[in-house]
């Protein structure tokens, strides 16, 4: 986890590094630090508990008022021109200022910001001891910084290819040195690090929305490749041989509004209310027959009709979506699928076949344990594809086929718009394999692609209905100590979804049930007043779920129905949020998760808490 930026250019660096990590926060928000190089080379490393607002704060109680408005030409006081940052998730050693990064050598010349995990660090850092090295924190990263210096002889290139070759584990880091102030050098081994190029300087960063405002010209760069930065642009070098390596930029199609909050008090609320934009634009020319769904990888119909299985691989939300799409592929396609929780199946030696299709479900890309998956089934023989929402990421890099979801950038931490695009991806990819193997004849297909096409305004509508009774209900529960979520069918994992939702985002216990299940043990759960949150919708077993609420009720639960048939007198006395209708009962239990995504952003909201950055919690996990 951790988010990284670097940046060397013509502007004091200190604004553009602090505005870089804010875009970054989604990452890790345990501590934050930035250092920066002064043209006489002292570097100026600030570092801070907390979230970048609190570093701020730090650095503001430390320049002299009036400061920040130093001449232009000066650049002095740590507002230099060239500059590193960082943005901490804690995997070793506990939040604190002092393992806050960067991190530096012994005699202070080299400073580094890295993300991930080095894996031989209590090797790395005994010897390094030994030799003189004085520690003072009890991060891996520390070690990185003590092992370039150490190689360092005034070529921070080398000083940092000698000391990649050093280290174990899955890492990026970008490192600066005091008397380098026109370079800076970064690399990657399996976790996200990307060049951005802009008018007036380079930059590096975990991920592009660091630095959107400034650019949207990208060069991608490999593991074991050496980023090196300057003013004027950037060059990479080849793992192992060191030899220039050509590569194109890409213009990306992700601008800096995207990434900001656009008049919404949360970045939740605003990607909540994006929803039909971005299945909208995942589903776009992606409903027709024959077209080539998959980036990179044209799957042959011969292939497809003697499919034998397809298995999912995710964690989180994306594992919600990969059991609602499981209802997709099996109805539509006849296709068994087998979903699996990605850090599970990896280390279960699991039965992989050769014709199995593998897809990794994962919005940011780059989750460790679905990352771990796909490979493992690839490593068998198995086609891995993915369905991910970013471009240059880990799973598209290791892929056979991507089909990226094109949702745009998700800010908050808890995943909406991206599930919503995640099944609408997979809707698609049910519908062309139906097609593909004649379980859909033309006319059913048909009418599925004329459902899916209107899906966007129908979630649309879902928002518009929903906002405001959710906001009053949540106002009604938020003193509930427990919530319960059930579902049957494909509302199922809409169930599990809301109660993820409210989990992340109030704290407040939240578990969903299979309804079917609720006799054999949740049930003792239910005393008086419990909330008990029902996925009503049309489907072939709503009399069943009816049953099932009528169960609660009768225990004294205050039961919520989301239903698109509000007036049933089935509900009896349960409280109602109507959703809109639409024919496929599968695309009519995906409404249902918009009131869920409300309720807990409008529960968490009221209770003040910090919505977009859970406790705990980051958004890409990019550890085990
Ligand atoms: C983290 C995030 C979740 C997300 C999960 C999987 O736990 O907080 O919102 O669902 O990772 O992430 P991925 O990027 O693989 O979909």
């Amino acid at each position: 986890m951790c988010g990284i930026i670097g940046y060397v250019g013509g502007r004091p660096c200190r604004e553009i590094l602090l505005r870089g990590l804010e875009r970054l926060e989604y990452r890790g928000y345990d501590s934050a630090g930035i250092s920066t190089l002064d043209p006489d080379g002292t570097i100026h490393a600030v570092r801070a508990v907390g979230n970048i607002a609190a570093l701020r704060a730090a650095i503001a109680s430390r320049v002299p008022v009036g400061a920040a408005g130093l001449d232009d030409e000066d650049h002095a006081g740590g507002d230099g021109l060239l500059g590193i940052g960082h943005t901490r998730w804690a995997t070793h050693g506990r939040v604190s200022q002092a393992n806050a990064h960067p991190h530096s050598d012994t005699t202070d010349r080299v400073h580094i910001v890295l993300n991930g995990i080095v894996e031989n660090h209590l090797e790395l850092r005994a010897q390094l001891t030994a030799e003189g090295a004085d520690f003072t924190s009890e991060t891996d990263a520390e070690v990185v910084a003590h092992l370039i210096a150490h190689h360092y002889e005034g070529d921070l290139v080398a000083a940092a290819r000698h000391a990649y070759d050093q280290l174990e584990g899955h890492y990026a880091f970008a490192v600066m040195a005091a008397d380098q102030p026109e370079q800076l050098v970064a690399m990657r081994k399996e976790c996200p690090l990307i060049v951005g190029l802009a008018d007036h300087g380079s930059f590096v960063a975990s991920s592009v929305s660091a630095f959107l405002e400034h650019t949207d010209r990208v060069l991608e760069v490999q593991d074991g490749e050496t980023a090196v930065l300057t003013r004027s642009g950037a060059r990479l070098l080849a793992a192992g041989s060191g030899r220039p390596v050509i590569r194109r930029t890409t213009t990306l199609d992700w601008d800096l509004e995207a990434a900001e909050k656009g008049g919404y008090d949360t970045f939740l609320a605003k990607e909540i209310d994006e929803q039909a934009d971005a299945v909208a634009q995942t589903l776009a020319g992606r409903l027709d027959a024959d077209v080539a769904l998959f980036d990179g990888l044209t799957l042959e119909h011969e292939h497809l009709q003697v499919l034998q299985r397809v298995r999912i691989v995710a964690c989180g939300t994306s594992y919600h979506s990969g059991l609602v799409g499981r209802h997709l592929i099996e109805s539509w396609a006849r296709v068994p699928v087998e979903v699996e929780i990605a850090s599970e199946y990896r280390y279960r030696e699991p039965v992989i076949e050769h014709d199995e299709l593998v897809l990794g479900i994962t919005q940011s890309g780059e989750t460790a344990d679905t990352l771990g998956a796909m490979r493992l089934a690839a490593g068998r023989g198995a086609t891995v594809l993915a369905i991910t929402n970013v471009m240059g990421s880990q799973a598209t890099r290791e892929a056979d086929g991507v089909l990226f979801t094109r949702a745009g950038i998700e800010i908050s931490v808890a995943a909406t718009k991206t599930f919503t695009s995640q099944v609408a991806a997979l809707a698609a990819f049910a519908l062309a394999l139906g097609r593909a193997r004649g379980t859909l004849d033309p006319e059913r297909a048909g009418a599925l692609a004329a459902q899916l096409q209107h899906l966007p305004q129908l979630l649309a509508q879902t928002v518009a209905a929903t906002d405001a009774p959710v906001r009053e209900l949540a106002r009604a529960l938020s003193d509930e100590p427990l919530f319960v979520f059930l579902g049957r069918h494909a509302g199922n994992p809409v169930a599990m979804e809301g109660a993820l939702k409210l989990k992340e985002i109030t704290y407040r216990p939240a578990e969903a049930f299979a309804a079917g299940e609720l006799k054999h043990g949740p049930i003792a759960l239910i005393a008086p007043g419990t909330p008990v949150l029902c996925v009503a919708t049309s489907s072939p077993v709503r009399g069943k779920l009816l049953t099932n609420m009528a169960e609660v009720q009768a225990r004294g639960a205050r039961v919520i129905a989301i239903t698109d048939e509000a007036g049933d007198p089935a509900l009896g006395d349960a409280e109602v949020v109507a959703i809109p209708r639409t024919d496929d009962p599968l695309l009519q239990s995906l409404l249902a998760v918009v009131p869920l995504q409300l309720l807990a952003h409008h529960m968490a909201s009221q209770l003040g808490l910090n919505v977009d950055q859970p406790r705990n919690l980051a958004k890409t996990v990019t550890v085990e």
